[in-house]
């Protein structure tokens, strides 16, 4: 089985009530990448999500994790949604000490509370909430609730950090600050990021890889049932810490083009013709 890669996805198929989501979807993701999916609404991004987060099983295919098959929701798989990742009655500090509280401290089943508190304190600090730490997530921003309930899921050490639109709910200039943030924060602590968004702008500002799912494609089948699979998949050119990039040409150029690619219901490209340059990607048909 392939274990060079943190995640595997081969041939992964989903389908609802008979209708194909998502289709073929081949992924490998290596350790400290930052994949950013964008993709039209609807076309399956949560879908892929839950599935690596083993809330939903494919129908066929395969899912590995550190070279093991996936099974249920673990610590393996950090999760931040894009809302109500908190629990709206205990405190920041709290809810940053839930997971170790049931799950043990750094590999120590049997950490005090006091262990426990200095190392939710260290995580705090590092998403800047040390001043928040005794408020109710209602008496935060929204750019302070995700940064809590990312210090919240970092706390376990999971394998892959797994974000569902977690900047979605935010007003614009949160959200640019939040990005930037998240940026910081995965190249200083070494994460394994894969962040879903349906901001085009967001997913080619953030991440070293982009991925695109989309549904309009020529498979050669029926075009509307066949499902959605991974139509762009290609290094981004440099991290951005400054967001004067979003200014630049080039950039505007990217997102014209994988706006065209991936979102265009009359473009439809040939499953040949996707732009799959990362040096991970493959089709295994
Ligand atoms: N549990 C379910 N049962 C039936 N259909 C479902 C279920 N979950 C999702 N779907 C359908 O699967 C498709 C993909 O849904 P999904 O939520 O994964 O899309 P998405 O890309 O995350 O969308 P959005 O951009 O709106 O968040 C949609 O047509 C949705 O209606
Ligand atoms: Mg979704």
């Amino acid at each position: 089985m392939p274990n060079e890669h943190i995640l595997h996805l081969q041939d992964v198929y989903k389908g609802y009530d008979g209708k194909v989501i998502l289709r073929d979807i081949d992924l490998a993701i290596s350790e400290g990448e930052f994949c950013s999916v964008v993709g039209p609404s609807g076309c399956g991004k949560s879908t892929l999500l839950r599935l690596i987060l083993g809330q939903e099983l494919p129908d066929s295919g395969s899912i590995h994790l550190e070279g093991k098959l996936i099974g249920t929701p673990d610590p393996r798989r950090g999760v931040v949604y894009q809302k109500y990742s908190l629990f709206p009655h205990m405190t920041v500090l709290q809810n940053v000490m839930l997971g170790p509280s049931y799950l043990g401290l750094d590999g120590k089943t049997s950490a005090s509370k006091k262990e426990i508190e200095e190392k939710a304190m260290y995580y705090l600090k590092r998403v800047r909430l040390e001043h928040a730490a005794h408020k109710y997530p209602h008496e935060l921003s929204g750019g302070m609730q995700q940064r809590a309930a990312i210090a919240q899921t970092l706390i376990v050490h999971p394998k892959i950090l797994l974000m569902d639109e977690p900047f979605g709910a935010l007003d614009p200039d949160t959200r640019e600050q939040l990005q930037v943030f998240l940026l910081e924060l995965w190249e200083s602590m070494g994460l394994t990021i894969l962040f879903i968004t349906h901001s085009l702008e967001e997913a080619c500002f953030v991440g070293s890889r982009l991925l695109a799912l989309s549904q309009y494609y020529d498979s050669g089948d029926d075009k509307y049932l066949h499902g959605a699979t991974i139509v762009e998949d290609h290094p981004l050119m440099r991290v951005a810490h400054s967001t004067e990039i979003k200014q630049n040409p080039q950039f505007q150029e990217l997102i014209a083009s994988v706006k065209s690619r991936a979102f265009d219901p009359s473009l439809r490209q040939h499953i040949h013709d996707f732009n799959l340059k990362h040096i991970d990607s493959f089709r295994t048909n």
